[in-house]
């Protein structure tokens, strides 16, 4: 029996609906079919007929979802709709940033934007059902399926997660053009061992509580209704079987109302896992757990009818996986929706323009010495454009890219002679034909463009291939012959603007002192030309900062900026580089401290940097109360100064730390953020409140701790900011 406090009367309607329903019609329900190839098949056409699918994945083309609809709503006995699933990840025909690129704007509005843009898209072609977002934390730049998450931290996940669940649901899921969220992979994907994907994750408890939870419950705090399990197994049990991941915290403790899919095929997958002899037992496992509905695996409509006919699984229990399944379906308004509302309808040009902006704010600059960016138009009269990257429309869409139109996307070299082609000259050359080319012959051409050139921009990278699902890297130098690219362009001693186009950190170490500017711009998508031109002329200014630290090698991995501090932090004078230690030097002469031998133990560019065109600087950082009573609040002022001379963006970050807890705690910890503009000059007082509650911690049990003591608190604009107060909490 579903029960529904806000709306009974939706649970009486799924109720009634389920004492109707055969076995075998609730089976039905928790079974997810894929069809790609935009028909409508005789197998497929009778099965929903039948009663025998509750939901399609893939399948975009209109007509044919409409057909689709027509047959379960007219045509089966009980008329009930269908899920139409799609993966809506970042943007459908307009292409947005990657989601670790949108992470990089810091911009909750902007992203929620995004995903309300991208809803409308997919829902003109019938899909009423998004897996997004994903809302794995993860610290290893290996991991392909970075591009798609939101980054390290915990906090700032959350809020993204949270502004794409609202972008995608609104608040009234039966609009016609909002469509169902799924908050995915429960839980701790991105803990993925040596960043392989599908590997096992071993989390400690405390860690599943505080870092890889938040998201997901901030994402059912914004009112998500699906969530989605994960490939991999954690500390041995893989998420699509744990009673005690899908039950215990998820239902009980969160208290989630909606339904949980499997990912694809993960149910059959228990076999190989080792958890299940058989794809029966698999089946049965995965139902007992919590997983109400089967994508692609066919054991559900394989074995479950028998499992319940022969006394191993309560029908109840069936009842109660399918009334969740029915509830979102009436929340979606789908038994209303009108049979012909799927139109297919091209973006607009509002959806470009927030693609564009959404592209600028994700761009991160990395370095700019001298201040070469942004480009003198006097001094830039000629520009050599040279790279893989610089007129490639499909690859800089990146991953996970189904829908995406790449005669939409706008190229920098595009952008550069659209709007600088008559003031300036383009001597283009691709040099490399991918990004993991080693084919050096176009290499002099591309000296020849440097040296007859002003200032040299080179677009490198990675091609979309090398990120997302399944696509991992032990070695995320620039790939094939770049480097080699970048050394040849030296010699030609013209300055140099680095743009790199990736689905992930990358190790720039060997390239970092090379050029003079790097724009970092991640996959950017279809408006990803314009936007970076932009900010190479000054029509814009960058403002955006990384939501993952950026490490000097692969050996420091993972390596992010809420460590805990260990027992022997490695400090300035003792770090000791190999090639400084003195032949037969004695064991304790370097001192016994944490930090490699070969790598400097700090980042290549920390958690929350981002350089701008202007200066901001913070001051005035005072705290009140200083002595605050848990379930109050403090509240935080600070001063930020623009003291350039360019209008600019900055965002605030607002770091603490817990230096004494029963538990040891990260050195610090994100706790609010904030995107303010400042005029040449301008100065700001800055207001933050923060909670008490969110000074708590999980202990190894799972139960919330709140621990008097005093705290630290920071604001500035990265994970190293110096301006710090102290706060005492009282019980
Ligand atoms: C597998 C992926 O892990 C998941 O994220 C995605 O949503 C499904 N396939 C459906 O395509």
């Amino acid at each position: 029996m579903l029960s529904d406090q806000k709306e009974p009367a939706k649970a009486d309607r799924v109720n009634a609906l389920i004492a109707e329903m055969s076995l075998g019609e609730k089976v039905g329900q928790m079974v997810q079919v894929s069809s790609d190839d935009g028909t409508l098949t005789d197998t497929l056409r009778d099965n929903i007929r039948g009663g025998r699918i509750g939901s399609v994945l893939n399948q975009v083309n209109p007509d044919v979802v409409a057909e689709m609809q027509r047959i379960a709503r007219d045509e089966s006995r009980l008329g009930i709709p269908l899920l139409i699933g799609r993966d809506v990840i970042h943007g459908f025909n307009t292409v947005l940033p990657i989601p670790l690129g949108q992470a990089a704007s810091w911009n909750r509005e902007l992203v929620q934007k995004g995903a309300r843009y991208s809803a409308m898209e997919a829902a003109s072609r019938g899909v009423n059902w998004t897996f997004a977002p994903m809302l794995d934390v993860s610290r290893d730049p290996r991991w392909g399926r970075i591009a798609e998450s939101l980054g390290e931290d915990p906090y700032l996940a959350s809020e993204l997660g949270a502004a794409m669940v609202r972008g995608f649901q609104t608040d009234d899921l039966t609009q016609a053009d909002s469509i169902l969220s799924c908050a995915k992979h429960f839980a701790g994907y991105g803990a993925t061992e040596s960043g392989r994907d599908y590997n096992s994750a071993n989390i400690p408890d405390t860690e599943l509580h505080n870092t890889y939870f938040p998201p997901f419950q901030a994402a059912l705090a914004a009112g998500v209704q699906s969530v989605m399990t994960s490939f991999s197994d954690v500390n041995g049990e893989p998420p699509t079987a744990s009673v005690w991941l899908l039950r215990k915290i998820l239902r009980e403790k969160w208290g989630f109302p909606g339904f949980v899919v499997s990912d694809w095929g993960s149910i059959n997958e228990l076999v190989s896992h080792g958890v299940a002899e058989n794809d029966c037992e698999a089946a049965q496992l995965a139902v007992n757990a919590g997983v109400n509905m089967d994508m692609v695996s066919n054991v559900y409509a394989s074995y479950l009818q028998d499992l319940v006919e022969q006394g191993i699984i309560d029908e109840a229990w069936i009842d109660e996986m399918v009334a969740q399944i029915l509830g979102v379906k009436f929340k979606l308004g789908l038994f209303e929706a009108s049979l012909d509302t799927v139109d297919s309808r091209l973006p607009t040009e509002n959806h470009l323009n927030m693609a564009r902006q959404l592209a600028l704010e994700s761009v991160v600059l990395l370095k700019n010495d001298q201040d070469l960016l942004p480009l003198d138009i006097e001094s830039s009269q000629t520009i050599a454009v040279i790279g893989p990257l610089a007129d490639d429309g499909y690859e800089q869409m990146g991953t996970w890219v189904f829908d995406g139109d790449a005669e939409l996307s706008q190229t920098v070299l595009d952008a550069l002679k659209d709007s600088h082609g008559n003031s300036t000259t383009v001597r283009h050359v691709r040099a490399l034909d991918t990004t993991r080319s080693y084919d050096a012959r176009e290499f002099d051409h591309a000296r020849t463009a440097a040296r007859e050139s002003d200032v040299v921009l080179l677009v490198l990278g990675e091609e979309s291939i090398l990120s997302g699902e399944a696509h991992c890297r032990s070695d995320i130098r620039l790939p094939g012959a770049q480097e080699a690219l970048i050394e040849a362009i030296v010699e030609c001693g013209k300055p140099i603007v680095l743009v790199i186009m990736a689905g992930r950190p990358l190790v720039l170490d060997a390239i970092v002192d090379k050029v003079d500017a790097i724009l970092f711009a991640w996959h950017p998508g279809s408006m990803g030309g314009p936007a970076i031109v932009d900010l190479l002329f000054g029509d814009a200014v960058p403002s955006g900062k990384l939501p993952i630290t950026f490490p000097r090698a692969v050996g420091q991995i993972p390596i992010f900026y809420s460590h805990r501090n260990t027992g022997r932090p490695p400090s300035k004078d003792t770090v000791t580089h190999v090639d400084d230690i003195e032949a037969r030097a004695s064991q304790t002469s370097i001192g016994n401290q944490s930090f490699h031998l070969d790598v400097d133990p700090s980042p290549q560019y920390c958690f929350g940097y981002g350089l701008s065109y202007t200066e901001f600087e913070y001051s005035e950082l005072t705290l009140q109360p200083l002595r605050v009573k848990a379930g109050s609040q403090v509240e935080i002022d600070v001063c930020v100064t623009n003291t350039g001379s360019r209008e600019g963006e900055e965002i605030v970050q607002l770091y603490t730390r817990d230096p004494v807890a029963s538990l040891a705690r990260p050195i610090r910890e994100l706790k609010d953020f904030c995107r303010i503009k400042l005029a040449p000059g301008e100065r700001r007082h800055i207001h933050f409140s923060l909670p008490t509650d969110i000074l708590a911690f999980f202990d190894r049990d799972g139960r919330k701790r709140l621990e008097p003591g005093r705290f630290q608190l920071w604001v500035g604009g990265s994970s190293e900011a110096d301006l710090i107060a102290d706060f005492e909490l009282v019980g």
